[in-house]
């Protein structure tokens, strides 16, 4: 099964193709950090408008880059949430169009749930599936190399920050939030904070990465919210910015406009980095071994960042327990994940009605919220 995946939720405009939930025959994203990099963050109607200039040059190259044409394709699929409305419009309506004219089924997908599926994609050049896994896949169930359930997620976006236990497909019980700021965020903010513009989280990584291995001497808070499995970032980011203060006080400058010493821009930025990961790896690894699961995933923007991933097998695997995250170019938003997500729902035999709107304050469907 080829299915057509579209995602617009926010700067990024994709389209992909995606067979049996796994295959990547194509994956277009065109990008619009660019344009609202001098913004220092995303403006929503600026997004639309992008969004609505991209959508039919990333889909007609997504069908060119599979080789494919429209008799190939199975069903199609878009994001309907969360994210910014005029974004989302773009793409749903899009997706309904074509689903409509050419007579295929249509299902509208859940962002973060995509973000999840991420992990069931293969590397590109993967050989296809057999045809006894074809099947299976076709029925909804698992075939080899799949992640296995019961598993944990740990999904880090821009907007979220969550911890959920996941036993089985569609099924998700919410252990643990963030009750301030998404990690994501706060990477965004600090990254405006240190002067490495828009988006923070990559800036900050190039920053940190730059580091001699010498002791830092800056060293930022880290809440642990002991007894729950919540996060809280707010704090971090107010510290940090008394950091910047302090150090601005300390070259003489007080101006929050000029630029910061760049020894101490790269080791606030290992100091902030260090801190998120630190908090995200100790508590996930902890509810790991409380649920007792054999793997935990990454998803999400923020499960792209090296550290996190490198902090997170090391305390994943003196457990006997397996880390699983997605390419880099998966881990943020594109319309492959969209595509596995739908894949899954549609083996199922689910399907959605033209009358399905954007919703761009969409949650998981949380079975048990804690
Ligand atoms: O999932 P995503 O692409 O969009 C949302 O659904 O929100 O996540 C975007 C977030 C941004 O906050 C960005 O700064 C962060 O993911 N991000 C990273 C890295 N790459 C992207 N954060 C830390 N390290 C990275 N390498
Ligand atoms: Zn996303």
């Amino acid at each position: 099964m080829l299915v057509l995946g579209i995602e617009s939720s926010c700067d990024e405009t994709g389209a992909a193709l995606v067979a049996d939930g796994r295959l990547i025959h194509a994956n277009i994203v065109a990008s619009q950090a660019e344009v609202h990099a001098r913004y220092g963050g995303v403006v929503p109607e600026v997004a639309s408008r992008h969004q609505l200039s991209a959508i039919i040059p990333v889909l007609e190259l997504a069908l060119e880059r599979a080789g494919a044409d429209w008799s190939a394709v199975d069903a199609i699929a878009a994001t309907y949430g969360p994210g910014l409305a005029g974004s989302l419009l773009v793409g749903l309506s899009a997706a309904k169009a074509l689903a409509w004219a050419r007579g295929l089924p249509f299902i509208g997908v859940n962002h973060l749930e995509a973000h999840i599926y991420a992990n069931w994609l293969r590397p590109p050049a993967s050989p296809p599936l057999t045809a006894a896994e074809r099947a299976a896949a076709a029925a909804g169930a698992a075939v080899p190399d799949d992640p296995r359930f019961p598993l944990l997620a740990l999904v880090v976006s821009g907007a979220h920050t969550e911890l959920v236990h996941i036993p089985r497909h569609g099924r998700y019980e919410l252990l643990g939030q963030t009750r301030d700021d998404a990690a994501g965020e706060a990477f965004d903010k600090v990254g405006r904070l240190l002067g490495l513009g828009y988006p923070g989280g990559p800036a900050i990584q190039r920053a940190a990465d730059q580091r001699a291995d010498a002791p830092n001497p800056f060293r930022l808070p880290r809440a642990w919210l002991r007894g729950t499995h919540d996060f809280s970032f707010s704090g971090l980011k107010t510290a940090t910015l008394q950091a910047v203060e302090a150090q601005r006080a300390a070259q003489g400058d007080t101006d929050p406009a000029s630029p910061l010493d760049p020894a101490a821009v790269t080791d606030l930025a290992a100091a902030f980095q260090d801190a998120v990961v630190d908090v995200l790896a100790v508590k996930t690894s902890r509810a790991a071994r409380d649920l007792g699961v054999t793997q935990v995933v990454l998803a999400g923007g923020v499960a792209a960042n090296t550290a996190l991933r490198a902090r997170l097998a090391a305390s994943l695997d003196p457990l006997g327990i397996a880390l699983r995250y997605p390419s880099v170019a998966l881990c943020t938003d594109n319309a492959a994940m969209i595509a596995s997500a739908a894949s899954f729902h549609l083996a199922l035999g689910e399907r959605d009605d033209f009358a399905l709107d954007v919703a761009p304050g969409l949650q998981l469907p949380f079975a048990i919220a804690h």
